[in-house]
């Protein structure tokens, strides 16, 4: 076995998004493009010799061969030992499970989440370091920068490793250990959720369906949902991971997961449906004839955690992305607990949890997670609403109306205009930042401006700072417009607008979302002029 030292030229466009780096998938597979960004996290991360990684990742096309590259790529640099699912496949919070679990020193997660997957569309890399999570900006900033200077590369020329079955095998002088993906998973479930009182809700008649998308959830939901929690044969759906995911958009929201919302509105629904992604770290949750929002469920999650074994003891924080509304901010406000607004993008929550200042965090993008993992959590979300579900003996209706008419009701919604040419984008951003001083006390929509800024985090923990966030419009009645430009698209630029209008517990609590929003979309575009900078009528997906 030799290890060759390939000559290589930097490649432009490598930097980092929101989660790793997301290309078209033919981009990845060009000639040292893979190798490339390998190489420069390994050296960004000061090597990997004598060092113990996971491996692992949502099964899309491509993931065999990026995962061959990768080991052997390690082996060529001295990786002690790699600790990689069965085929190659661990779903995210599952990998980010292993790393914490078997201390690693940080892992290799191949995804692009809940981008869709196949030779056309689109396939993702990311680190993920120590303690489980995303690696930070700073470690970011490292790769981006080395992804620029970049020569050589380092791999050995050797077989495929066979992942096809848990064992160990070596490689070079490399240890790789391939694992089931979710025994270790499973277990940790166990020990945080009440699966007796799960298991009696679900054998007591009451019916689930989970979606799976045809990704990488589907054998993780069997497993649990199914197998430990006795949830009828049948309840998980589209549940054979495909490396298309089926041709379908594995993203579980009202729009991409229409079928399981028809069930759920239709005659005769279960009583509570959800999905997860690409890569099982998002969730939708909905119940019989009701949608939970993201931002809702975070909520909710928040208010009744203590009913699950893992949380007894209550929650130190709640921890937000900026655009997700500000539903959960009245929970921790009423619990006296500490209440984190951070930038999108699950690595801001990293922090906060090792430090124990936050122990729920979420996303408006159907993100929410806990300090279990340092991932969001798809179904861990799900278990969580199960248990909750199990313990309040209460439908998903009748938790959310309790919930609205304790702490009020923060209408949301989403609005995205994608494949955008970005100077267009980049023009309505530019002219929204250069209005921000003037907007105070303007009125748009009979709606009178508070506050305007472009949102600026300073990292409570590590003192970093990121700017230029997000413009965030606040209105004297608490409502609010977000609006940036999406981190994870790999075509033009994506225009993402938050709209959130809040009811207090006295107020109206159930308008139709869109009634409830019509003066704050109305606002928007009067602000922003998106439908001349867009070139389009109306979002071409609303969440
Ligand atoms: C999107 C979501 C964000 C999430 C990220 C990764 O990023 O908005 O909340 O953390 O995907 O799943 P964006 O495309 O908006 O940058
Ligand atoms: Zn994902």
């Amino acid at each position: 076995m030799t290890i060759n030292t390939v000559q290589t030229t930097a490649i432009e466009g490598q930097k980092p998004g929101t989660s790793g780096l997301r290309k078209k998938t033919r981009v990845f597979m060009q000639p040292h493009y893979l190798e490339n960004f390998v190489q420069s996290i390994i050296d960004a991360i000061g090597g990997v010799k004598g060092k113990t990684l996971i491996l692992g990742g949502d099964g899309r096309f491509f993931n065999d061969r990026a995962a061959q590259v990768i080991l052997r790529m390690c082996a060529a640099q001295g990786a002690k030992h790699m600790i990689v699912g069965k085929d190659a496949i661990l779903s995210t919070p599952a990998a980010s499970n292993l790393i914490r679990k078997r201390n690693a020193d940080g892992g290799f997660i191949m995804s692009a989440s809940h981008n869709p997957g196949g030779e056309t569309e689109d396939f993702g890399l990311k680190f993920n370091g120590a303690n489980g999570g995303p690696a930070t900006e700073g470690v970011t900033d490292k790769i981006f920068e080395r992804t620029k200077e970049i020569n050589t590369y380092r791999i050995l020329e050797t077989h495929d490793a066979d992942l096809s079955a848990p064992g160990k095998l070596t490689m070079g002088e490399m240890e790789i250990e391939v694992v089931d993906p979710i025994a270790d998973y499973a277990t940790l479930m166990e020990q945080l959720f009440d699966f007796d009182a799960i298991r009696s809700l679900l054998q007591g008649g009451f019916r689930i369906r989970f979606d799976a998308m045809h990704a990488v959830t589907g054998p993780y939901a069997r497993e649990i949902l199914e197998n430990r929690l006795g949830a009828a044969a049948g309840s998980v759906v589209n549940a054979k991971p495909l490396p298309d995911f089926g041709g379908g958009h594995p993203d579980p929201n009202p729009v991409w997961a229409k079928d399981l919302m028809e069930v759920m509105m239709g005659q005769d629904a279960p009583d509570f449906g959800a999905a997860s992604d690409g890569d099982g770290d998002r969730n939708m949750i909905v119940g019989r004839g009701i949608y939970v929002t993201p931002s809702d469920s975070l909520a909710v999650l928040a208010a009744n955690a203590h009913l699950a074994p893992g949380y007894q003891a209550g929650l130190s924080g709640i921890a937000r992305s900026m655009p997700t509304s500000r539903a959960a901010d009245l929970v921790a406000e009423k619990a006296g607990i500490g209440c984190f607004e951070t930038p999108t993008g699950w690595k801001f929550f990293g922090n906060l949890l090792d430090a124990g200042k936050a122990t729920l965090c979420g996303e408006e993008s159907a993100g929410t997670g806990s300090d279990h993992v340092r991932e969001k959590d798809g179904l861990w979300a799900v278990l969580l609403w199960l248990n909750i579900l199990a313990a309040k003996k209460q439908s998903v209706q009748e938790i959310m109306q309790a919930h609205w008419a304790e702490y009020g009701r923060n209408y949301y919604s989403r609005h995205d205009y994608e494949a955008v040419p970005t100077e267009h984008a980049n023009a309505l951003v530019e002219r929204l930042r250069g209005m921000l001083g003037e907007l105070q006390g303007q009125v748009f929509a009979g709606l009178t401006v508070e506050s305007a800024d472009d949102f600026e985090y300073n990292d409570p923990i590590d003192g970093s700072t990121s700017s230029r966030q997000g413009i965030r419009i606040v209105f004297a009645d608490g409502s609010r417009i977000v609006m940036r430009l999406s981190g994870t698209g790999t075509e033009g630029a994506t225009l993402r607008v938050y709209l959130e209008r809040y009811q207090r517990a006295d107020g109206h609590l159930d308008l139709a979302v869109d009634d409830a929003l019509a003066p704050v979309v109305k606002a928007a575009e009067e602000i922003a002029q998106i439908q001349k900078y867009t070139g389009r009528d109306e979002p071409d997906v609303t969440t």
